[in-house]
């Protein structure tokens, strides 16, 4: 059996390749094609699958559980609540104990060392399922929605508006790079990403042939872009002042104004979502009420529009993951040579 990442963990992103992601994706893409034919591809029939959440989430939970269930494993959520991790049992015993126990953990939560030590001490691969640096899973699938779009993803050009700090604009940005994508972000200068992102992400652009560009010009941030992509603009665990993000960030809101901007009629709209577009949840009622919003990292009108393709992206978390789980525990046939 010679399976190229049998027993890998995906802690982030550029633990792998440029061809190591692009086979990922289009791995996701040949499962997505088995499940709508209702092709069986239980891939990991037998296994056991910890998934382990400090942070809450629907997308990433509800596509591991479904995915393991998918590959005939079966999935167990062990909930901050739930376990001793963290308040009585430290990341490294809790390690060895699932790594006893399970075939496969994945981790989200807040620091990235939690995730790396779960996958040295475990011994079994580990899934990163977001923490406050990387999101690995995510681009996977957004890059998946962006090969189905436009069919390429080499030269297409991506900006991320918003928090260009967080876990998605450091995820983008890196892969994005990686893998040819133009990547802009727009931010103030106060959100712009970390210099040793940016270096990275230059590093890998130059191989790539891409562009990297971090602006705190909205409008120069978007010109001529292939896809608009933003996310919330305080992220889980951040502890700031909402009605000063707001101020910084307002300029970076998508909306019908900022979409036009792009000078293309093509543009896609993207978001990892949950997104604040309106009112109707608990946060956006009691934001909306108190900064007089009717909406934040980018309007209703926009969110909902036909440019936009958030739920394909939100439904592609399933096969990226597949993809992740089945290549790294799955005992499958991915010579080397493919990637030599
Ligand atoms: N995009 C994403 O990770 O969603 P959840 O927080 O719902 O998992
Ligand atoms: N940046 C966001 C992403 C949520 C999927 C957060 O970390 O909360």
């Amino acid at each position: 059996m010679n399976n190229h990442f049998q027993g890998q963990s995906l802690l982030k992103e550029i633990d792998f390749t440029p061809a190591e992601l692009t086979y990922l994706i289009d791995f996701a893409s040949h499962l997505k094609a088995l499940k709508a034919q209702h092709i069986p591809h239980s891939y990991l029939q037998g296994k056991n699958i910890a998934l382990l959440f400090e942070k809450t989430s629907t997308r990433t939970r509800s596509a591991f559980t479904v995915a393991a269930n998918d590959l005939g494993a079966h999935p167990e959520f062990l909930g901050q609540h739930d376990i001793q991790f963290g308040t009585k049992e430290s990341v490294a015993d809790t390690a060895k104990v699932l790594g006893s126990m399970f075939d496969g953990i994945e981790f989200r939560g807040f620091s990235q060392q939690t995730v790396a030590d779960l996958a040295k001490y475990s011994g079994v691969p580990v899934w990163n399922g977001l923490t406050d640096d990387w999101h690995p899973t995510q681009i996977l699938a957004d890059f998946l929605t962006l090969k189905e779009h436009f069919g390429y993803l080499k030269g297409l050009t991506l900006t991320y508006v918003g928090d260009g700090r967080n876990n998605m604009a450091n995820s983008l940005l890196v892969a994005g790079s990686m893998l040819g994508i133009n990547v802009h972000i727009g931010a103030p200068a106060a959100l712009q990403p970390a210099a040793e992102i940016v270096a990275l992400a230059q590093k890998y652009a130059a191989n790539s042939g891409s562009t990297v560009l971090v602006t705190d010009d909205p409008k120069a941030a978007v010109a001529q872009a292939d896809a608009l992509y933003t996310d919330v603009w305080v992220s889980m665990g951040e502890d700031v002042d909402y009605g000063q993000r707001i101020k910084q960030l307002l300029p970076f809101q998508i909306n019908t104004e900022l979409l036009a901007a792009t000078g293309k009629e093509t543009t896609i709209v993207m978001h990892c979502l949950p997104a604040l577009h309106d009112l109707k949840t608990q946060v956006g009622a009691e934001l909306g009420a108190k900064y007089q919003m009717d909406a934040f990292e980018i309007t209703d009108e926009v969110f909902n529009s036909p440019q936009s393709v958030v739920f394909e992206e939100a439904a592609n978390r399933l096969p990226a993951i597949k993809a992740v789980m089945a290549a790294t525990l799955g005992d499958l046939f991915i010579p080397d040579s493919l990637f030599e």
